[in-house]
């Protein structure tokens, strides 16, 4: 389809790129002039029709320049980033005229990125919530068998392996090669110190990144905002000790995939099903029907649900609840709301 700024449907994908410019506000000002000129920009919008309805346009559109970027193309645009020329790069002229030139010179690979890729990012400091989420949710006489809907490369199942630095508590291995700090802005979060036992991990995706495939890693790198290189510092070491502890992955629809992994999960665990910041990309009916198979799935065993997820129109914090399924009913109740890349925590538990 060929689209332009004054279709209705060119109108709603240049509002979602200026609702992105201001989402992203100073944590990335280069993407915020980016997307603003993007808004304006007929190649951009065009382009953007191709994404798939499931996923946020705009993530798509700079995930894919980057990624082209990361390869080599477009050094002029590449200088702008921090992220691919290296923190000490001088940037050379305009950013948003080399962007629409880029744009122009690279339209049908964009596109077909664009039309073929998804919005995966990996965000491995998530896990700051998800640590006391678990232990929030988890019987404690029982080890953890995790099932993560919505994995994408799976670091985050590896979240035993990392090292925690709240402040005022510290968890996880010592020795790990990756320290994920976060700020606790209120209450009291149940750091567990040493992290859990886990005896079963499995991801559920209906694209998983393998670690051990540069490409795939390329492209969920890309998705990483430019000027954030610690991001990219953690996502990389994250990346390494992947490799050395691969999870296991299953591709495929979470939902059909769902009955079958809970059935094999081990017997003598405290069964926790969790998803972080992937409801979004879900229909309302699906995420009735996770409910449903998880209600009608506790039937045999209690289930602990844990998300994290970011689904009030305008939100500026991902919500952290925990619904415990047994016996044919569910119990929701609200632990507490996280930064949308675990930066802080404010515990309600
Ligand atoms: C934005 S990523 C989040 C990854 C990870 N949970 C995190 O917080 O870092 C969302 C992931 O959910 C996956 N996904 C979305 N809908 C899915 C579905 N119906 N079944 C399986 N995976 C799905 C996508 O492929 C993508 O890898």
């Amino acid at each position: 389809m060929v689209l332009n700024r004054d279709h209705p449907e060119g109108g709603k994908l240049a509002e979602g790129l200026r609702r992105f410019a201001d989402h992203v506000g100073d944590q990335s000002p280069l993407y915020r002039t980016l997307a603003r000129a993007a808004a304006e920009d007929d190649t951009a919008v065009a382009i953007l029709a191709d994404a798939p309805h499931s996923q946020p346009p705009a993530n798509l559109l700079f995930a894919a320049v980057q990624y082209l970027l990361l390869e080599g193309s477009g050094p002029r645009l590449a200088s702008h980033y921090p992220a691919v020329a290296g923190p000490g790069a001088e940037p050379e002229g305009d950013p948003v005229a080399a962007f629409r030139e880029f744009l122009v010179e690279h339209r049908d690979r964009i596109s077909a990125l664009v039309a073929s890729r998804r919005v995966q990012t990996n965000e491995v400091r998530r896990c700051t919530a998800l640590l006391p989420a678990f232990t929030a949710a988890r019987d404690p006489m029982l080890p953890l068998a995790l099932i993560e809907v919505g994995a994408s490369a799976g670091l985050n199942l590896l979240f035993d392996r990392y090292h925690y630095d709240y402040g005022t508590v510290e968890s996880g291995p010592a020795g790990s090669p990756l320290t994920l700090t976060c700020e606790i802005r209120s209450g009291h979060p149940p750091i567990p110190v040493p992290v859990p036992e886990v005896v079963a991990r499995v991801g559920l995706d209906l694209h998983p990144i393998d670690v051990a495939d540069p490409d795939a890693v390329r492209w969920a790198r890309s998705l990483i905002w430019p000027e954030q290189l610690d991001r990219v510092g953690r996502f990389e070491t994250a990346v390494a000790i992947a490799r050395e502890n691969p999870p296991t992955l299953v591709r495929g629809e979470a939902l059909e995939l769902l009955p079958r992994s809970i059935e094999s999960s081990p017997g003598e665990a405290s069964l926790v099903v969790y998803h972080s910041f992937v409801l979004n990309q879900w229909t309302a009916e699906d995420r009735d029907r996770l409910d449903d198979l998880l209600t009608q799935a506790a039937n045999h065993r209690p289930i602990d649900r844990i998300s994290v997820e970011m689904l009030a129109p305008g939100a500026e914090y991902a919500e952290i609840t925990h619904t415990r399924y047994q016996g044919g009913k569910s119990e929701p109740r609200r632990l507490g709301t996280a930064h949308y890349h675990g930066v802080w925590l404010q515990w309600e538990a």
